[in-house]
């Protein structure tokens, strides 16, 4: 297996295509849903990735999230090699032991009782969806301003964006009440509601930390309310916030919790955690998939679990996230907000063009809004990487 000095020395990479031949093939053979930036991608580690000419960039979206254990772990890629060779996918008719073995890692993480697998965020939150109608018998939900829960029918009724709702009407809409406002929460929610569902941090509107004593009320009005109240991890998950789980911060356990992106090292795959009187509510055959929690996806999860311990990456979070925001005040004093390695910076500069800026110069970075950019690196990015991203930022501003 090649270590890291090793693929830093690499040649670049040889694929069949050019830039340009690529590009305008990929216009012609797949769905135009994505912007992409201007560059092929080739390979990467850690922190780093290279493009189709050997071009070196750091890595400050890491694919949204997900390369928590950086590009291509060692561990990971080892787990995923070496149960490829004994058993890649059987599907759920019968029993695997990386998938139990996971499942009790995850329970024992999240202090939840029962773990439904699947394959993406989106489909974490559909899942979680449906359990509370099964859990209350009642459809109605209530979810934030700004909030993103993903793009599948179900999860896109509760994501705030009616850009992203509009064209794909009828849905089952949440009721939308503005995050951090308890007052709104608490008048929002009735006893039809069925289920409150809120990022702990929320990460696709641009980064919003809520304020201490925000989701201890949201418990409350939930337990006052008898409806139950989910927590979508898909992005906060596996050490982002410098926490395990943006959940500690607040000490607030909640019924239901979506996780995804980090989980298992790059690969897909998703899941939904519940506590035990709501996941009783599901019975066999309420729901299924016949990738999830397969033997080779639980394998990277395993192992990227054990490199996020063993390398101490929620500490790492924590101590290089603080250490982010405090260099790039030194750029906008007021406009910095994060938690951990999740950071979100406002500026008055036309943030796209700042994104294609950075990339030039060296650095991925993705922008949520018009003028905001957000920062979510690999949790295994260093004091020095920062410092040259932050640089990037500054001169391209
Ligand atoms: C909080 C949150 N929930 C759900 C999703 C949807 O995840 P996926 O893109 O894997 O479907 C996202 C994706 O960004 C997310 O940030």
């Amino acid at each position: 297996m090649k270590n890291q000095k090793q693929i830093l020395a690499m040649e670049p990479e040889v694929i069949s295509m050019d830039k340009n031949d690529l590009k305008k093939r990929e216009s012609e053979a797949i769905f135009q849903t994505y912007g992409r930036q201007d560059v092929v991608l080739t390979h990467g580690a850690g922190a780093l990735v290279w493009d189709l000419d050997g071009k070196e960039y750091l890595d400050f979206v890491a694919g949204i999230a997900v390369n928590n254990v950086g590009h291509c772990h060692p561990e990971v890629v080892m787990a995923i090699k070496s149960q490829a060779e004994k058993l890649i996918h059987t599907s759920n008719l019968y029993y695997t032991e990386n998938q139990v073995l996971l499942a009790e890692e995850l329970k024992k993480l999240t202090g939840m009782k029962r773990a439904y697998f699947c394959n993406s965020g989106a489909e974490s939150v559909e899942a979680a969806l449906k359990l509370t109608r099964r859990a209350t018998g009642k459809s109605m939900i209530v979810a934030a301003e700004r909030a993103f829960h993903g793009r599948t029918l179900g999860a896109l009724g509760a994501t705030y964006k009616s850009a992203y709702r509009e064209p794909f009407r009828p849905l089952n809409e949440a009721t939308f009440v503005p995050y951090n406002d308890v007052e709104a929460l608490k008048n929002a929610v009735t006893g039809e509601t069925g289920a409150v569902i809120l990022e702990p941090v929320q990460g696709e509107a641009g980064v919003y930390v809520p304020d201490q004593g925000y989701l201890k009320a949201a418990r409350q009005i939930c337990d006052d309310a008898k409806c139950l109240l989910i927590f979508d991890e898909v992005q906060t998950g596996f050490g982002r916030t410098g926490k395990w789980f943006a959940k500690e911060h607040s000490g607030v356990q909640p019924d239901m919790i979506t996780l995804a992106k980090a989980i298992a090292g790059g690969l897909p795959m998703g899941v939904m955690l519940a506590c035990e009187s709501v996941s009783e509510a599901f019975q066999k055959g309420d729901h299924g998939s016949t990738f999830a929690g397969g033997p080779l996806i639980s394998a990277a999860a395993l192992a990227t679990i054990g490199v996020i311990k063993k390398e101490k990456l929620v500490e790492r979070s924590m101590e290089n996230g603080a250490y982010l925001r405090k260099e790039l005040e030194k750029l906008h004093p007021r406009a910095v907000r994060g938690q951990g390695l999740i950071v979100g910076l406002d500026l008055d500069a036309d943030c796209n063009l700042l994104v294609g800026k950075a990339l030039a110069k060296g650095a991925l970075i993705n922008s949520t809004g018009e003028h905001t950019i957000r920062l979510i690196p690999p949790l295994v990015v260093t004091k020095e990487q920062i410092d040259k991203v932050v640089n990037i930022i500054g001169e391209s501003i």
